[in-house]
């Protein structure tokens, strides 16, 4: 099979402009498909153990429910993963407000983040395409105009691999990741799913969803996955309401080279998809707010727990936080975030 870059319309944005769908096929028929709009990755079908193909994310058939109001299915998120503290932080000594969108604070960018922006595309040789986007100065608030690209290629090895880079022409925070919901099944909740996650840390939670600033070891709690733990297990030791995951784990990479993170197993199936990342946190999200009203792909209903969410990234709330990695970048330097995910079956 040869691999190959495939580009169709996926239909029109409110103000006329049209947005694609890339279809990306590696050479072991593997496919991926990822919108300019958002760069959503809305298909990926991967083998299970007797080489059958399943689409193990979540998302819709078509641009328009995307348009709607969603849970971030398979998009980019930008220019700041995650929660900030009622949208404020000061840099350089100068307050500055973000929009807010999340009860009282800033989530995932913002009223209409990168997950909203239609990028600019670039098919590269093989399975891959380079997107791109400007962030203008000020939007949602943010200093500095950002100009953004993520790659995203399909190898013949099985990976989907995401490449970020940034630069800025004034000192902003940046914190770029993928909101992708698997379920390696295709099908059903993902509470069978076995997880084996490397962090020895997590960064405990406020009920809104903001660090408190402390690192805590998993040891003996309900967060420790380092050796494979099935996601719905413990759920009622976990607590919370509605129950789940959502929580970022602190990694042991120091950063820069990629490192090995986590592994996820479909018993059933056999598919296993394994993690790699340059970032120093993970955001471990079990659909906990998916309630049964969206209806995606081929008609499925997502209930809760449909997909979970392997967001790496720096720490939500860094800006606030002085003991996390800084995500602030100064012009001159350049953000570089890779995360490899791979898929095989057993
Ligand atoms: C992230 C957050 C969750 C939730 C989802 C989107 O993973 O941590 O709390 O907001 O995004 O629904």
């Amino acid at each position: 099979m040869k691999t190959t870059v495939q580009k169709s319309s996926f239909g029109k944005l409110p103000d006329g402009s049209e947005a694609d769908l890339y279809t990306l096929t590696n050479a072991n028929g593997l496919i991926a498909k990822i919108t300019n709009y958002g760069t959503i990755i809305t298909e990926l079908h991967v083998p299970d153990r007797d080489g059958k193909l399943a689409d193990v994310v979540l998302g819709f058939d078509t641009l328009a429910p995307y348009l709607e109001r969603h849970p971030y299915f398979g998009c980019t998120v930008g220019r700041v993963a995650n929660r900030i503290y009622q949208g404020r932080f000061t840099l350089d000594g100068k307050p500055y407000t973000l929009a807010v969108n999340n009860g009282p604070n800033h989530l995932h960018g913002g009223l209409k983040g990168f997950d909203k922006a239609l990028w600019q595309a670039e098919p590269l040789a093989g399975a891959a395409v380079k997107f791109t986007y400007t962030s203008p100065d000020g939007e949602e608030g943010y200093p500095g105009t950002l100009r953004v690209s993520v790659t995203m290629t399909l190898t013949d090895a099985n990976e989907l691999r995401l490449e970020y880079s940034a630069t800025t022409d004034r000192p902003t925070p940046v914190n770029l990741t993928n909101h992708s919901y698997f379920n390696l099944a295709g099908e059903g909740d993902v509470l069978g799913h076995e997880l084996m996650l490397v962090a020895d840390h997590y960064t405990p939670k406020t009920a809104d969803g903001v660090p408190t600033g402390e690192i805590k070891p998993v040891e003996g709690t309900p967060m420790d996955f380092r050796t494979p733990q099935t996601i719905g297990a413990r759920f009622p030791e976990l607590g919370g309401e509605p129950p789940g995951y959502d929580h970022n784990y602190v990694l042991r990479g120091e950063g820069e080279r990629l490192a090995f993170v986590a592994r996820v197993r479909e018993p059933k199936s056999g598919r296993v998809m394994e993690l790699r990342t340059t970032e120093p946190g993970v955001q471990l999200y079990t659909g906990n707010f998916l309630n049964g009203t969206l209806t995606g792909k081929r008609g499925a209903v997502y209930q809760r727990h449909a997909g979970l969410c392997l967001e790496t990234q720096h720490f939500p709330d860094a800006v606030n936080q002085p003991k996390f990695p800084s995500v602030i970048l100064r012009p001159g330097k350049t953000y570089w975030h890779d995360t490899i995910f791979n898929f095989r079956a057993t």
